[in-house]
């Protein structure tokens, strides 16, 4: 077998273990099996790459990529080992970036290379030069967006400005403008090609990426991070297509794809249509109503806490962002498992968005090493509050906002929440009365039912932890 079809073969194996990958992933059980595949498919790809490479450069070329492949893998490494859990959607975001830099550039040196030494000398045949530069241009298109719509996340998702919506007058029309006068420059570039004509199609979309997701409320990102993801995929794919690259091309659409199909689950959780979140405006921060607008909210203490869940019959926990914040996981996990010892059954109850990125809160579990037939979805958990005696709200707000159903005018109205109200007694573990992250204040607060457990999460579980050990055992004997 020559080297060209042994790395044929490779390509076409590495995509399968991304395919098995990607299956490994969706679940829990098999979600460490799905990493491996990954990692073994993408070594597998990257070799496979530098041997095809290598048959038509110099070795010094070759020495040059591998350099810069120990580079990139000691940064990823470093910064992987380095990231906070809940820091992560922001390094995906970064990581989007690079992806659409990349495309950018492979489109840019695919025209150069073309212009240079003409279609003869390159592997471009010339009757398909007309599919070649809609290719250049379709592909700077979308790794432009990416690159400047992922920047604009990375830097709303850490704070670095602020996640509200930019409102420019006109904006959709704007945003269609944009995709309009593409359509157009790219009939206009492949019937004559120039230089000007790539640098207006990279200008417009970097500013089409940039006002995009600067015009996207807070309360969206969940989607915008999907939908980035998916935007990275078909600019991994147009790379693809100009690099002459199947497995870029499969790989990119895997992941196109997938970060679509993700988008959609994202979107359907929060009961928005994908055209209404790229048009904006949800999560813009509403004036959020204290106390004398709301009503008078109570407070618990840990060992009152403790006494409740020591006679409850049945506890549902809601973990949110705040949980990840505190890392309170581990001591949630310990008390899960003494409450359960003691007869009392505990279950999650997990919104598809609760958190900061898809699964946050199911990975943050299963590090605890919480049961995984215990840690339910929103909807399959969703009818079973009424019948609840204590629920545990522990750094969550937006996903169990009874405003989201009550209050048509609220900024996150018709998004499915979990209904913790319903049941007898609901504790909600937080630092002061702030907003979540769409800043909309939250009625479940001054509920009778509802106290609150003011300070950090881990502290006041470690703290329910201690209380629990002198609480009676008769109070959990009784059910
Ligand atoms: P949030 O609405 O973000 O609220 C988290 C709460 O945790 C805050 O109210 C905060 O209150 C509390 N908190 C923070 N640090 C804490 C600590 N150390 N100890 C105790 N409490 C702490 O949480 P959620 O219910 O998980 O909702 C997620 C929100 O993020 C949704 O709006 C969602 O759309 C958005 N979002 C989600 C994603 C994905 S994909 N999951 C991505 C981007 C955005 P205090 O400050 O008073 O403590």
């Amino acid at each position: 077998m020559t080297s060209l079809t042994a790395a044929h073969a490779a390509d076409l194996v590495a995509a399968l273990l991304f395919i098995l990958s990607l299956a490994g992933l969706s679940q829990h059980r098999t979600s460490r099996a799905g990493v491996v595949y990954g990692i073994a498919g993408m070594a597998l790809a990257l070799v496979a790459t530098v041997v095809v490479a290598s048959r038509s450069i110099s070795a010094g070329a070759v020495a040059l990529i591998l350099v810069a492949m120990a580079l990139g893998a000691a940064i990823g490494l470093w910064r992987a080992r380095r990231v906070e859990m809940t820091q992560m959607p922001e390094l995906i975001a970064v990581l989007h970036s690079f992806v659409g830099l990349a495309a950018v550039l492979v489109g840019w040196n695919s025209y150069l290379e073309v212009e240079r030494h003409g279609a003869a000398q390159t592997a471009v045949a010339a009757d398909l030069l007309t599919i070649h530069h809609a290719e250049v241009f379709i592909g700077i298109f979308i790794g432009a967006v990416t690159f400047t719509g992922s920047i604009v996340a990375y830097l709303k998702l850490s704070a670095k400005i602020a996640s509200r919506p930019l409102v420019l007058p006109g904006k959709n029309a704007l945003n269609l403008g944009a995709l309009g006068a593409f359509l157009a420059l790219t009939v206009w570039f492949t019937a004559s090609p120039g230089l000007g004509l790539m640098v207006a199609v990279t200008v417009l979309a970097l500013l089409l990426g940039w006002h995009l997701v600067a015009s996207i409320g807070g309360g969206d990102m969940p989607v915008v991070v999907s939908m980035l993801n998916s935007y990275s995929g078909w600019a991994a794919a147009a790379a693809g297509f100009l690099l002459d690259n199947d497995l870029l091309i499969v790989t990119g659409a895997l992941v196109g794809s997938s970060g679509a199909y993700l988008s959609y689950i994202m979107c359907r959780a929060m009961n928005r249509s994908f055209l209404s979140v790229i048009a904006g405006g949800f999560g813009i921060e509403a004036p959020s109503g204290g106390d004398a607008e709301q009503g008078e909210h109570q407070e618990i203490r840990a060992r009152e806490a403790a006494e409740l869940l020591a006679a409850a019959k049945s506890v549902i926990i809601t973990p949110g962002y705040g949980m990840a914040v505190a890392q309170a996981q581990h001591p949630v996990a310990d008390l899960t498992r003494r409450l359960r010892e003691r007869g009392v059954e505990v279950r999650f109850g997990v919104h598809p968005v609760a958190g900061r990125l898809p699964g946050h809160m199911n990975v943050l579990l299963a590090e605890a090493k919480v049961p995984y037939d215990i840690v339910l979805e929103m909807d399959e958990i969703n009818e079973d509050f009424a019948d609840t005696s204590v629920v545990l709200v522990i750094g969550a707000n937006d996903t169990v906002n009874p405003a989201a159903l009550d209050d048509p005018a609220s900024p996150i109205a018709g998004m499915p929440v979990l209904k913790v109200w319903e049941a007898d007694r609901v504790v909600v573990f937080k630092r002061s009365m702030a907003s979540g992250y769409a800043g909309v204040q939250n009625p479940l607060f001054f509920r009778d039912n509802t106290a609150m457990l003011f300070g950090d999460a881990r502290q006041s579980v470690e703290q329910i932890l201690q209380a629990l050990d002198t609480t009676d055992p008769a109070l959990t004997a009784q059910h």
